[in-house]
């Protein structure tokens, strides 16, 4: 059997960092009420002409030069965003010129914060059916591009960053299982209510940003990532005890918290970035596991379970030795 295997991780964040302290400038908001409801103390933000793609670049190459391969080796490239850098060509053919690669399929996801598990996910079925030997997944954004500075609901949660994984085929070891959902049903609880087909007029006057049913969206994503643990661990005929660690989506702490409780996980066990990094949509999850890997944490051999939730919604889960 030929498995996914994760041979090199790596990421990126701007220097730019933007404290709770600095918000409390622009909006009416507390350093106290952002820590106690949301964990989140810092997040950096891409300076203007920074764009998601260079991100990506950065984050892509550090992964790769982490693989022991070259560039010209990939033959797959899915890029996770829900920020483009344009409508057209997507964000996985930029990376690829940039890279100096041609031929190999490249494209984009959107599943907003589950994007990654969602291009994991994809790129995994390419190796496993052997149309792919060595796939690079990316999950970078610029949120900050469609965050309304003004309202202190939304702007406090989110940052910017990139990560990426180089999958290859590997006999031993990678990916045991994924599982993705949606349920479009949810749409206005978490959107951006315009684009390029629908308010036009909107995105020009840059007046395309994040709309939230915060409260709504905690309960659905606490009930939801519940059931998706019990969904992977079935799957794979494990107990909560099998696994060494899990590199949750970083949109809340409470959310990360409630995750671990249900799998009686201590938070030693946890990735944790959401204090320095906010909600970086579809980089949060490649982030952290790139932090947990090259600290050490994370060892080969070792059961590693990622699970995100987003817009759409869209959650997924992805189990994985490492
Ligand atoms: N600073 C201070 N007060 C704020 C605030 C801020 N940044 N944002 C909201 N508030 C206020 C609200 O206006 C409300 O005031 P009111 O009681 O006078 O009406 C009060 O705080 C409570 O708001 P509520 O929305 O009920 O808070 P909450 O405990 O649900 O926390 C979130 C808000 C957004 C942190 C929380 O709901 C959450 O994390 N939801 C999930 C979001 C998420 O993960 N989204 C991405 C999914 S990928």
């Amino acid at each position: 059997m030929t498995f996914a295997r994760i041979a090199g991780t790596g990421s990126y964040l701007p220097d730019n960092i933007v404290t709770n302290r600095d918000l409390e400038e622009r909006v009416d908001t507390s350093d106290q009420w952002i820590r106690d409801r949301t964990g989140i103390e810092q997040r950096h933000i891409a300076l203007p002409g920074q764009s998601t793609v260079d991100l990506a670049e950065q984050a892509a190459l550090r992964a790769i030069e982490a693989a022991g391969i070259d560039a010209t080796d990939i033959d797959l490239i899915i890029f996770a965003t829900t920020t483009p850098d344009k409508v057209f060509p997507s964000c996985a053919c930029i990376l690829q010129a940039r890279l100096g690669i041609q031929g190999c399929p490249a494209f984009d996801i959107q599943a907003v914060c589950s994007g990654f598990v969602y291009a994991l996910a994809t790129a995994e079925k390419f190796i496993r059916t052997g149309t792919s030997k060595k796939a690079l997944v990316i999950g970078a954004e610029v949120f900050s591009r469609i965050l309304n500075w003004s309202d202190r609901t939304t702007c406090v949660l989110f940052g910017d960053g990139a990560g990426a994984v180089v999958l290859e085929a590997n006999e031993e070891a990678g990916i045991l299982s994924t599982h993705l959902h949606a349920d479009g049903r949810y749409e206005k609880l978490l959107h951006v209510p315009c684009g390029v087909a629908n308010d036009f007029d909107a995105v020009k006057a840059g007046q395309a940003f994040v709309e939230m049913k915060g409260n709504e969206v905690f309960k659905v994503a606490v009930n939801t990532l519940g059931q998706i643990v019990d969904e992977t661990l079935e799957a794979n005929q494990m107990q909560k005890s099998d696994i060494d660690w899990l590199v949750p989506h970083q949109a809340n702490l409470r959310i990360i918290i409630a995750t671990a409780r249900k799998l009686n996980m201590s938070m030693d066990q946890v990735v944790m970035t959401v204090n320095r990094h906010g909600n970086t949509s579809a980089a949060s999850i490649p982030l952290a596991l790139d932090e947990a890997v090259r600290d050490g944490r994370i060892k080969r051999g070792e059961v590693v379970l990622l699970e995100a939730f987003g817009g759409g919604f869209t959650w997924g889960s992805a189990l994985l030795r490492y």
